[in-house]
């Protein structure tokens, strides 16, 4: 029954102060699913959910996905690659970026929730990137209308192998790159930058520039002001709208154990 809503900061986040049993009824799940657009980035305390409760609490919102072979819903977020085969494509998570940026529908949000914390550092952080659209001056908006961006999770793999080997390099063309908006005009009327590690570059200008434009914008984008930093406690439950946020995560060391699961739901709205 309790629910009450804290903002966190004026452009970003809120806590929710809520319990399992009425999230686990999805009578509030309208109202999540408006606070997601409105705040882009909710914290619960004290849950201390275990995988069925999450994945249960998902589906009140969306519609979770498969991911990695797992359970429905259940994805092991670890660079133990015991935990996680894939571990190593993990470390392109310490950049800023959006979920699915190639897929047709860029995923709606994703609940996230430790099961290990890091002795130190480990905190994911998140910008607001409808917040960082609108903050832009009027000149620069209008210099964006039309210009369209080239996605790749190729780009992002450079992160972190900046020498890649060719059988590498080839391995991640599999996956095909995507051409988007810069500025995704939502069917809500809300507008929001697609950028982040996997915008490889902008259509039509010079490498030069190109470069500039998504670094200015990354830069601006991730200005304090439109940025959550959340520290771990046990209990906490994270969810974030992935179509209004980058996200990345801040170092920790690698053999610490952390350990958070990962419920992604899947995109709704297509990006041409
Ligand atoms: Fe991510």
């Amino acid at each position: 029954m309790p629910f009450e809503v804290v903002p966190i900061k004026p452009q970003i986040g809120a806590e929710v102060r809520t319990d399992v049993a009425t999230l686990l009824g999805g009578e509030r799940a309208a109202d999540l699913r408006r606070l997601l657009e409105e705040r882009v980035v909710l914290v619960f305390r004290d849950l201390f959910l275990d995988d069925a409760q999450q994945v249960a609490i998902a589906r009140t919102l969306g519609t979770p996905l498969k991911e990695g072979g797992g359970e429905d819903g259940v994805y092991r977020i670890s660079l133990d690659g015991a935990q996680n085969p894939k571990a190593d494509y993990l470390r392109g998570a310490f950049y800023w970026h959006i979920d699915g940026s190639t897929q047709e529908k860029p995923y709606y949000a994703t609940l996230l929730r430790p099961v290990v914390l890091a002795p130190t550092g480990g905190e994911t952080e998140f910008a607001n990137t409808a917040a960082a659209y609108e903050a832009l001056p009027d000149e620069e908006k209008r210099a964006l209308e039309g210009l369209r961006v080239v996605h790749s999770m190729e780009r992002s793999l450079w992160y972190v192998y900046p020498e890649p080997s060719l059988a590498q390099v080839e391995a991640w063309q599999r996956v095909r790159p995507k051409s988007c908006p810069l500025v995704w005009a939502h069917a809500s009327g809300t507008r929001s930058l697609l950028i982040g590690a996997t915008a490889d570059y902008v259509e039509g200008l010079s490498p030069e520039e190109s470069r500039r434009l998504l670094v200015r914008l990354r830069e601006f984008a991730t200005q304090p002001p439109f940025v959550y930093r959340h520290r771990w406690r046990l209990g906490d439950l994270v969810i974030w709208n992935n179509t209004a946020a980058m996200h990345r995560a801040l170092p920790y060391p690698a053999d610490c154990g952390r350990l958070l699961i990962r419920t992604t739901l899947a995109g709704e709205e297509a990006v041409h």
